[in-house]
């Protein structure tokens, strides 16, 4: 058994509603009926932070993510009061890094000024398409303008590192659909970009009733054309849908996808932590409805440790994102387990040429990466259900509670 260190630190919070749900999303988000009460909800995560506080005595917290749903229908002053209640229970470090996801339909006029205020450091801008009829298909509550005037108003505030979240392969489509959006997305100057292929999940309103999309081949094509608009432009590719400037990479995901911890708080939330001392990995979840959630006793949280056996895949469902892999040390120190517990995987997916493998060092080819489920295939645990079996289902592997 290889020595299980305690990784990097996170916390994520969820705010769960939103001014309208979007037909093509599953996240745990529910259309606001009537009055947000913001009050009520700010000091259920307060609760709900202190109540996961013990777990985490003395260890640092690098990152903090305000995601949704829909958080920016929170005013500032409710973003900074969780801020203060996880100033309070947790050990923040000064450096540490602030997202707030913002709907470009759903931001008061001036607020970014008062977010930064409160301690945002970073701003996930939900700009999806710069196409009015895209942005009509897709549900969406604004307009390219919202989009542009958010963008400017960021930049105005002081909050120039902020991400727009664009989506591709969407209702009617062509190649140059997509590259003009990127282009509109560059011309706001975004720090960081999030590239989307627009899939239909299951339970969706879009997966009962598919709206007519560009095929495989052609979103191969805008995947192709625009990730070269970004390159050019200075954005690198760093996983599977993110690209930033130099020292723009989302701190907050980069701490998911290189399997460190998290805490999670509010409705749905997930958390992950680490207890080397325990040599154990546990998986935390809330409760999902946010009317329970705010009913629930403040450590109601349900817990689970992961098994030995699932932790290979689980690692590499989130290190194989990364365009830049992985070292083997990172492996062993955030499973817990020798490099011999995956050798045999690693050497089939290499001599499938899914895996680029040196003696430190693992990373997906580009063929892996274009074809990144059949990489995971390799990692799935032996099960009766799935022995022998090449059914996984995963359009683009879901890591967080938000990405
Ligand atoms: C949780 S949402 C947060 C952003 C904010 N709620 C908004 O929509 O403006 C994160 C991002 O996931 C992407 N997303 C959501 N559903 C998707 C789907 N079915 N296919 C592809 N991307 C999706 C969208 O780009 C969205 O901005
Ligand atoms: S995509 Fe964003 S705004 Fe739309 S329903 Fe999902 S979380 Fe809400």
């Amino acid at each position: 058994m290889a020595a299980l260190a305690t990784p990097p630190l996170a916390l994520y919070l969820h705010f769960p509603w939103c001014v309208r749900k979007c037909p093509y999303c599953d996240f745990n988000s529910y259309t606001l009926n009537g009055e947000l009460a913001p009050e009520l909800y700010v000091a259920r995560l307060a609760r709900d932070i202190e109540a996961q506080a013990s777990g985490v005595e003395g260890r640092e917290v690098i990152s903090v993510f305000f995601g949704g749903g829909t958080p920016s229908l929170f005013p500032p002053e409710s973003i900074s009061r969780v801020l203060h209640a996880a100033r309070r229970c947790l050990r923040v470090t000064p450096e540490v890094e602030v997202t707030l996801e913002a709907n470009p339909g759903a931001i008061e006029r001036g607020a970014f000024q008062e977010y930064h205020a409160a301690g945002v450091t970073r701003v996930s801008l939900g700009a999806q398409s710069f196409d009015e009829h895209a942005l009509r298909s897709l549900g969406r509550i604004h307009s390219p303008g919202d989009t542009q005037r958010a963008a400017a108003e960021l930049h105005a505030a002081g909050v120039s590192n902020f991400n727009l979240d664009l989506m591709y392969g969407l209702p009617g489509q062509c190649l140059a659909g997509a590259v003009r959006d990127i282009d509109e997305a560059l011309a706001l100057e975004p720090a960081h970009l999030s590239h989307y292929q627009l899939t239909l999940e299951p339970g969706t309103v879009f997966a009962a009733r598919p709206p007519p999309l560009p095929d495989e081949d052609e979103c191969a094509a805008m995947l192709e054309e625009c990730r070269g608009r970004l390159a050019a432009a200075g954005f690198a590719q760093y996983e599977v849908s993110a690209y930033a400037r130099d020292g723009a990479q989302c701190r907050h995901n980069l701490n998911y996808w290189t399997f460190g911890d998290y805490l999670g708080a509010g409705a749905g939330a997930h958390g992950k932590l680490t207890c080397a001392a325990a040599s154990r990995i546990v998986r935390t979840t809330q409760q999902r409805e946010p009317r329970r959630y705010l009913a629930s006793a403040d450590a109601a949280i349900e817990q689970r440790t992961i098994s030995r056996q699932d932790l290979p895949f689980e690692f590499m469902l989130n290190a194989l994102r990364l365009t830049g892999g992985f070292d083997k040390e990172t492996f062993s120190s955030r499973t817990g387990l020798p490099w011999e517990a995956i050798a045999a995987a690693v050497r089939t997916a290499g001599a499938a040429g899914l895996l680029l493998v040196t003696a430190e060092h693992c990373q997906p080819s580009a063929q892996g990466q274009r074809f990144l489920n059949d990489l995971l295939l390799h990692f799935l645990p032996e099960t009766t259900e799935n022995s022998g079996a090449s059914g996984l289902s995963m359009a683009t592997p879901e890591v967080t509670s938000s990405l």
